[in-house]
């Protein structure tokens, strides 16, 4: 199996923005726009517009995920959300261990696994996030990181379970700041991260599992940036914000 065989995905990561009425708005621009897509396209959005974002939707080729979820089935933990929680209203995808989480939440690497089993364990699909930060790239230990990352987030996930895990291979430093990583920069981590899955799993799953590249791509970057062999699709923050934009990312990975 190669690129040709792997299913591209385009997904869009809102983070902390759109009210469910503005929620409503884009998605109604960007459904059209995407509608011959030859690729899975995702709406990963707050969790008060996940009800607002499945009915804009509905009928359509775009799927809605979560940005977050909670490793409990239930309990005494305020303000959280949990995967069966989603899973119940419809939702198919949950992004977990998003570099923001990591960075301003406290998410470590054994609490990303323990939310990547929760999301597995009530059937939905992830998108896992790793990557690494500046000062650890200007280290040299970038290959390291990322599979220390992915070893631990995937700990106790079976093979089956995982053709249910996307992996987003997500440079801290390239993420909002308009620094893109190169395209073969982008391509030889996540060629790294499939050697990484190829141990743990085999070569047919690693060749199967499909790898995003996010931080900064946008409408001009994604052709190039998809391009690459081992770069099967994007998770798209700023730019999944403008219709047009996310739009032209799509077409760039249906080619
Ligand atoms: P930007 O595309 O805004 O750099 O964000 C990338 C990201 O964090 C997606 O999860």
């Amino acid at each position: 199996m190669n690129k040709q065989k792997r299913r591209a995905i385009i997904a869009g990561n809102w983070k902390m923005n759109k009210t469910p009425a503005e929620a409503k708005e884009l998605l109604n621009a960007v459904t059209p726009l995407v509608k011959d897509a030859d690729c899975e396209v995702i709406a990963c959005v707050p969790f008060v517009d996940l009800s607002v974002a499945l009915e804009a939707t509905a009928g359509t080729n775009v799927k809605i995920g979560a940005e977050n979820c909670h490793w409990a089935e239930s309990g005494a933990f305020t303000g959280e959300i949990s995967a069966k929680m989603l899973k119940a209203m419809g939702i198919e995808y949950v992004i977990i261990g998003h570099s923001e989480r990591r960075q301003y939440f406290g998410e470590t690497d054994v609490t990303v696994n323990k939310r990547v089993r929760a999301a597995l364990d009530a059937g939905l699909t992830v998108i896992l996030c790793v990557g690494e930060l500046k000062e650890e790239r200007e280290q040299g230990i970038t290959a390291e990181l990322v599979a220390l990352q992915t070893k631990v987030a995937l700990g106790g996930v079976s093979a089956e379970e995982l053709k249910r895990i996307v992996i987003a291979y997500e440079p801290v430093w390239a993420i909002g700041t308009g620094l893109t990583a190169t395209a073969d920069q982008a391509d030889e981590v996540c060629g790294i991260i499939r050697n990484v899955l190829a141990d743990l799993y085999g070569a047919e799953a690693a060749e199967a599992t499909t790898i995003q590249y996010g931080g900064s791509m946008n409408d001009g970057n994604a052709d190039e940036l998809l391009s690459k062999e081992h770069v099967d699709g994007g998770l798209i923050g700023g730019a999944s914000l403008v219709a047009e934009k996310f739009a032209a990312i799509v077409k760039a990975a249906s080619k």
